[in-house]
């Protein structure tokens, strides 16, 4: 495998409306941004991604681009970008922008034009398509619900629209298209960015007879995931974008990728993969339901440990994948992964452990640093977010009561993510002087920055102290190239493995306790040290083990060791 420039390094993801807002107008902006990058540096981060800052209207929260040249205003100007670029710059930090060109905002040039005239060139920007006996072309179901199909106003044809109605999707057959999208990334390319989050990007080949599915639900539609699953060809479009694009600068790209097919992973990130790397959502989709989150699957911390495991394997000798504990559109894993009696500050810590020092690049999400959770409301009308609305729709269709589709919506929403910064325990958390543009999560009195950065012993510290133990001269090689091997597997409460060297040179053992009890586990090696645990002292647990062989876990806590190899 070719060494990258950004294999040993650690991102965080932004979500700009809700980080810091520095002018009161109650949402995050770019000023906001550039005054904690000395945080974020001091956390260990190297990598930023933003969430999209394009302007939009914001209807799927600047996933619904109007401008790809534009920045919003509500976050601020394009001078201020580049002053963030540069104050990234001065602090040895990169810069990804979020890409989302399976789609545009319906607000955007292109697709006004394609509406005044749908037999005109911008209507080939799009899928303006016939309907059938005067229905809609096919019985997808978009990803937001209801039909992926629109109709195209004052005639007989719809327009495909994988998520919401106000999300056009792109047509990429179209050369134009595709020429249009590459000179806008070249352009930000250009500009000093290191590279692009590249969202949902999975969709954007379509099968253009767009055929009807098995209907899988009772609205009668077929998930439009079904065509995505089925067509073939979507990696020539990402050579070509590639070819045009990123690939003629050293940039780093990490795509959202959900239904890849069977042994394509080397084709996406191998050392000529169509991009640097692809988050890992094992995790997440192993507690996705069949029909929505009104059925979603317990949450089996041996099932979780075991996908993880494959998809640490899998990986191993192909490329690097992006881990993840959770984004913008997931719960907070401190909720979701984490058993009722390790939802505190200790559980945390080890989740933080164990997945930390996985294979691949750590992406951290805002407010993880800290242990933010998810956040409950009393009624629906309290959530912002698009999909949580459909969802909470759906479960009610499918006969739940309305506290049951509330706490689906607790459990899942994607709004558990969106809540505000929470950087001090004063008025609005810090976040803003205005009025919030979502409502805060109501523990930010407990759980904030401010408080953490007193304490030695919190999350936050905890957080730096795992960076800096991954990027240490000592233990960086090991940590970034060292081979994934899991141990303790017969176990049910233990999440154990090694990342070991391929000279031979150094055996790193964590190991992490999940389970309500105290356990002991043998150590199959000489210790040499422990590098960090979440409870106790360091020396301590050293000298016990070394006297003992045998390492005592409590409830909770987490270790790193190094071991005789
Ligand atoms: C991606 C984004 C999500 C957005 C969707 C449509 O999944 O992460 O937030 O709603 O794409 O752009």
């Amino acid at each position: 495998m070719k060494r990258k420039w950004w294999h040993d390094k650690v991102a965080y993801q932004i979500y700009p409306k809700s980080f810091l807002d520095s002018d009161g107008d109650g949402i995050g902006d770019l000023r906001g941004i550039i005054s904690k990058l000395d945080y974020l540096k001091d956390l260990g981060i190297d990598i930023i991604w933003l969430s999209p800052i394009y302007q939009s209207p914001f209807v799927d929260q600047g996933y619904d681009i109007s401008d790809y040249y534009k920045i919003a205003e509500e976050f601020g100007t394009m001078e201020e970008f580049d002053e963030l670029l540069a104050e990234a710059k001065k602090r040895e930090m990169f810069i990804l922008m979020d890409l989302v060109v399976n789609h545009c905002s319906d607000k955007h040039e292109w697709f006004q034009k394609a509406l005044e005239d749908p037999e005109g060139e911008y209507a080939q920007y799009f899928h303006f398509v016939q309907g059938k006996d005067g229905k809609e072309p096919s019985n997808y179901r978009s990803y937001f619900g209801g039909s992926a199909w629109e109709k195209v106003p004052g005639t007989e044809k719809y327009y495909l629209h994988m998520f919401a109605k106000e999300q056009p999707d792109l047509n990429w057959e179209n050369p134009k298209l595709r020429d249009e999208i590459y000179k806008m990334m070249n352009w930000w390319l250009d500009k000093g960015l290191a590279g692009f989050r590249i969202d949902a990007i999975i969709n954007i080949k379509k099968d253009l007879s767009f055929p009807s599915f098995e209907p899988d639900g009772t609205d009668g539609l077929a998930s439009c995931v079904k065509m995505v699953e089925e067509v073939q060809g979507v990696g020539e479009y990402f050579e070509d974008m590639k070819a045009h694009t990123y690939g003629k600068y050293d940039a780093f790209t990490v795509a959202e990728v959900f239904n890849m097919k069977q042994d394509e992973l080397p084709e996406f990130i191998g050392d000529n993969g169509h991009f640097s790397t692809i988050f890992d959502f094992s995790a997440h989709e192993l507690v996705q339901g069949s029909h929505g989150w009104y059925d979603s699957r317990p949450f089996v911390f041996t099932d979780w440990r075991d996908v993880i495991f494959a998809s640490q394997k899998e990986a191993q000798g192909i490329g690097f994948k992006a881990n993840i504990i959770e984004n913008h559109d997931e719960p907070r894993g401190a909720s979701r992964f984490l058993p009722e009696y390790a939802q505190n500050e200790t559980g945390v810590k080890m989740l933080a452990t164990t997945f930390m020092f996985l294979y691949g690049i750590p992406f951290i999400y805002q407010g993880q640093e800290i242990g933010m959770t998810n956040c409950r409301r009393s009624d629906i009308s309290q959530y912002d977010d698009i999909s949580t609305k459909d969802q909470y729709r759906e479960a009610l269709q499918a006969g739940c009561t309305r506290e049951k589709a509330l706490e689906c919506c607790y459990e899942n929403s994607r709004d558990n993510a969106r809540t505000p910064m929470q950087w001090n325990g004063g008025k609005n958390a810090g976040f803003t002087s205005g009025t919030p543009w979502l409502a805060l999560n109501s523990d930010y009195r407990k759980i904030n920055v401010e408080e953490q950065e007193k304490r030695d012993d919190s999350v936050l510290s905890y957080y730096r102290k795992l960076i800096a133990l991954k990027k240490s001269s000592e233990f960086k090689e090991v940590l970034t190239y060292g081979r994934f091997v899991p141990e303790y597997e017969d176990s049910d409460s233990i999440f154990a493995y090694h990342r070991i060297r391929e000279d031979g040179g150094q055996n790193i053992l964590v190991a992490a306790n999940y389970g309500k009890e105290t356990c002991e586990i043998p150590l199959k090696r000489e210790l040499i040290k422990v590098l960090i645990s979440n409870i106790g002292e360091e020396d301590v647990i050293e000298r016990e083990a070394k006297k003992s062989g045998k390492i005592k876990l409590n409830s909770c806590q987490a270790v790193a060791l190094e071991i005789k190899e």
